[in-house]
């Protein structure tokens, strides 16, 4: 494929674009995760300790995809990015590693048709390591691959405190996949990203020309530190074939009145708490670095 010319439509749809969506912040949380579910996801699905807001993803696949295109989420949870593509026209393609949440999923794709989502998914359930030779029949027919690595199981989770068990310990719940150490959330650091590096090789594979990779990511503190993950994943994505192409935000605290709705965890104000108590001018983090990559490959040859 060469030259601007034979790029696929989306260029020649651009003027249709309304002004908001140019803009590099995406006003994802005016209702709260719980409100965005209800009707929408089985209530089982709240289990999961680290889904993806629906309107983040209904937002990039909007903007990202046309209708009849396919999106892939390749560690789709309880299957978010699929179940948002498909209510908007789309077909969706997700892996799942952990066999509760791939029958989340299914049960969530289900809800999605009844209520008359129009697009086709599928779902495998295993490790998207090897996603290239698991959907080798999607080769080069992936509009988008929209995703999160897992992370910050200590950020996760439901709290009960004090008031709500008779007084006794603070009870932390949903905050871990599972105790299956084959999950990548359950790896340090470097082997997850490791192992992320090699499902985003393998999602590049899948890929359509221009294809665009999203991952929503953000910066984690481990003890105090801030570790950049975006920057960390963005040097796994450059080594698995990909460009950084944009980076947004999507924001994770409401707006009103001119001012931010606070919606952080109980977890993520304990920890900029336990920060600032140290010393550390912490904030707690009311976004998610939208981070946006294209095929080194694509740009290359077009700008031969
Ligand atoms: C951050 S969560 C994704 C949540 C999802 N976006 C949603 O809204 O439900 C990451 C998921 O990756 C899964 N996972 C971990 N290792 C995996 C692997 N090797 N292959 C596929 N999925 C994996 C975890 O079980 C977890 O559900």
């Amino acid at each position: 494929m060469k030259g601007s010319g034979s790029r696929p439509q989306r260029v020649a749809e651009e003027p249709c674009v309304p002004a908001r969506r140019r803009l590099s912040v995406l006003v994802t949380a005016q209702r709260p995760s719980r409100q965005q579910r209800q009707g929408r996801y089985v209530p089982e699905s709240m289990k999961h300790p680290a889904r993806m807001l629906p309107a983040i993803a209904a937002h990039v696949i909007t903007d990202y995809t046309g209708p009849g295109e396919l999106v892939l989420d390749p560690m789709c949870g309880i299957g978010t990015t699929l179940v948002e593509a498909i209510h908007l026209g789309r077909d969706a393609a997700g892996m799942e590693y952990e066999t509760d949440f791939a029958h989340l999923t299914l049960r969530n794709l289900r809800h999605a048709q009844a209520q008359g989502a129009t697009g086709t998914a599928r779902l495998v359930c295993g490790d998207a390591r090897n996603i290239a030779t698991v959907f080798a029949e999607l080769r080069g027919k992936v509009a988008l691959v929209l995703t999160s690595p897992p992370y910050g199981s200590h950020t996760h989770g439901h709290v009960r405190s004090g008031r709500d068990n008779g007084g006794g310990k603070i009870e932390k719940t949903n905050h871990r996949y599972s105790t299956d150490p084959g999950n990548l959330a359950h790896r340090g650091l470097d082997e997850l990203l490791d192992g992320f590096g090699r499902i985003l090789a393998g999602c590049t594979q899948l890929l359509q020309p221009f294809g665009v990779v999203a991952v929503t990511v953000r910066p984690i503190r481990v003890k105090g530190e801030l570790i950049d993950l975006p920057g960390r994943v963005t040097e796994t994505a450059e080594r698995a074939g990909l460009v950084l192409t944009d980076r947004l935000v999507a924001l994770l605290c409401g707006l009103r009145d001119g001012g931010l709705v606070n919606r952080a965890s109980f977890f993520q104000m304990l920890e900029t708490r336990r920060a600032r108590d140290k010393g550390i001018p912490a904030c707690a983090t009311a976004h998610e670095d939208l981070l946006l990559f294209q095929r080194t490959t694509d740009l290359n040859t077009d700008r031969e």
